[in-house]
């Protein structure tokens, strides 16, 4: 299972880095907006940026337009940016024809605001890299986002669709966990939920016990 985090700030992904166990990076307007990034040179260099710090690691870039025309010219400036630069569209009809249009170009893409097994089907058809269920979305409205997350691996399991399941919008450790029980090849997480993996009270009643124990036997 990949390990993304989910955030445009530096900071954070520096942490993530520095644990060893991060392969890329997943952004979007909002989270880029969060962080304060504007204006496209700006946007440009923050993700010049992003594939610095996480050498080796796909980077999702996403595009802002909606039409085919537009999201073509603009994913390609992205690509070209980096050859880490995964471009990200959105789930729409002209977004697929885009991704098409990439995939046939060799250019990696993630398609991101999906919320069914009908677009998740669309989606790989069209060759995206990965795909973006949006597991607490789908939560919020009282539907079951990791259920989607395991229809979706059986689904490409057997059809045979290389399109790696991303699973996206986690907002807590438990999401994480539940993703890797239905084998989510990707997940893309804050910060906390990914540093939540590491806590268990008895892991650190044992390292005190251990630590005390080894002072008392050199006393
Ligand atoms: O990965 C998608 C994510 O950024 C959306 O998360 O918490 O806004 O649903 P959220």
């Amino acid at each position: 299972m990949k390990f993304f985090i989910d955030t445009a700030n530096l900071d954070q992904i520096r942490e993530a880095q520095a644990l060893g166990v991060l392969n890329g990076v997943t952004t979007n307007p909002s989270l880029m907006a969060k962080e304060g990034i504007k204006g496209e040179e700006n946007i440009l260099q923050h993700y010049k940026t992003i594939c610095e710090i996480v050498k080796g690691g796909d980077i999702s870039a996403e595009v802002i337009s909606t039409t085919f025309n537009e999201m073509v010219a603009e994913g390609k400036k992205l690509a070209a940016l980096h050859p880490q630069i995964v471009v990200k569209v959105p789930m729409i009809k002209d977004g697929i024809k885009a991704i098409k249009h990439f995939t046939e170009l060799g250019i990696k893409t993630n398609c991101t605001l999906v919320f069914s097994l009908g677009q998740a089907l669309l989606a790989a058809k069209a060759g995206a890299t990965y795909v973006s269920p949006f597991i607490g979305r789908l939560d919020d409205v009282s539907t079951d986002g990791v259920s989607l997350i395991a229809e979706m691996v059986a689904m490409y399991q057997f059809y045979g669709f290389k399109t790696q399941v991303l699973a996206a919008s986690i907002r807590h450790t438990m999401h994480i966990i539940d993703c890797a029980k239905v084998g989510a090849d990707v997940i893309t997480a804050p910060l906390s939920a990914i540093l939540g993996l590491f806590n268990h009270p008895l892991t650190d009643l044992g390292l005190e016990k251990f630590l005390a124990d080894y002072k008392k036997s050199q006393s």
